[in-house]
């Protein structure tokens, strides 16, 4: 089996973030979100993976290149994002006549696909597509399903929902997808929609199955959706202390990364540090990852996902917060006295 995972698009919903960076490659955990999505397809049993980039490609080419996977990864460049179903279409040469999951490459699911990829195995079906229920469905793709649970019709952000089981941006399917794609129209965003193009396999006489979640699963495409992503992922995380702690003290589950040093200062997990991180006289509260470099002093932080190198010294109590790369939050000791700003465009400051 061969995997789609969907990594290009420009994240307008995490700006100021994706200005520089593509919103696939924001950690959750000190982890890209797209490592997930990689992880779990080769758990499901993906051997050879393609993965959709977009504008920022060298970014993705470079992260993904940082580490060793147990598949063959293959780029694929999407010039335009013109929707799901459209990225099937360009991968067409890649797919081949095989069996594939696409998954979207900023959800995160807990627990993996393995159930579900043994799911589509033994159900057989042209397509298995993972659903799951929400309070809002209108903001996602929705299926009406019959009493046997296969799919009777699916709609994209309909605006009287049939349901509330919303589509989760991960499926299956078999080489007859792409005729679907082939087939189908743009919708009213002016995307070839994966939604009308599963809705075409129905329609076509092809059998759509659905497969539960029972875990939780995230769409990370907002900052709230991120925090939230993390808090779950760190609730899950087993405690490992590599650093080296001074007149400190640890509470509840915390990951300490090679190199870091903590001060004078309390750490209360679940929470994760990066290596080569200074952390003195603070406090580091539960659901906040720091990456690596990161400088803090004299500051308390809670509930929020501090991206590499950053410097925040005397800045108070900062909570549910999402910090880019290289940021430097201090105190303002010259005059005139007063908040000092260099904020990027689309910045967001509540003080
Ligand atoms: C896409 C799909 C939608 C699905 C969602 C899951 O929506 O079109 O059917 O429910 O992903 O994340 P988009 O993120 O493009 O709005």
């Amino acid at each position: 089996m061969k995997a789609l995972i969907l990594s290009g698009g420009h994240g307008t919903r995490l700006r100021p973030i994706t200005h520089s960076q593509q919103k696939q490659l924001i950690p959750i955990a000190n982890k890209p979100v797209l490592f997930y999505a990689i992880e779990d397809v080769i758990e499901a049993g993906a051997r050879e993976i393609g993965i959709i980039v977009g504008p920022n490609k060298d970014q993705i080419i470079d992260t993904v290149g940082s580490r060793e996977w147990d598949a063959g990864i293959e780029f694929i460049f999407q010039g335009e994002p013109a929707g799901l179903a459209h990225t099937i279409l360009i991968a067409e040469d890649f797919l081949g006549e095989e069996e594939f999951i696409m998954y979207l490459g900023d959800n995160v699911i807990k627990g993996g696909i393995t159930r579900h990829s043994h799911s589509f195995r033994d159900l057989d079906p042209d397509s298995l597509v993972l659903l799951t229920q929400v309070d809002d469905p209108q903001r996602f793709g929705v299926a009406d399903l019959d009493e046997k649970g296969r799919v009777k019709r699916l709609v994209e952000k309909p605006r009287v929902p049939p349901s509330n089981y919303a589509l989760v941006g991960i499926y299956f399917f078999k080489p007859a997808i792409i005729e679907a794609c082939k087939s189908i129209n743009p919708s009213w965003r002016n995307e070839l929609e994966i939604t009308d193009a599963i809705q075409w396999l129905i329609d076509n006489g092809h059998r759509v199955e659905a497969s539960v979640v029972d875990g939780w699963w995230k769409d990370t495409g907002k900052a709230e959706d991120i925090l939230e992503a993390n808090r779950l992922v760190l609730d899950e995380m087993r405690p490992k202390n590599d650093g080296a702690l001074r007149g400190s003290r640890i509470f509840g589950r915390a990951v300490i990364g090679k190199g870091s040093s903590i001060e004078n200062s309390e750490i209360k997990g679940p929470c994760i540090l990066g290596e080569d991180c200074i952390i003195r006289d603070s406090y580091i509260g539960p659901y906040t990852s720091i990456n690596d470099g990161c400088n803090i002093e004299g500051t308390e932080i809670e509930d929020s996902v501090i991206m590499e190198g950053c410097t925040i010294s005397n800045a108070g109590r900062i909570v549910e917060s999402l910090i880019g790369k290289n940021v430097v939050i201090g105190e303002n000791g010259r005059r005139p006295a007063g908040h000092r700003f260099i904020a990027g465009d689309n910045s967001e400051i509540l003080l």
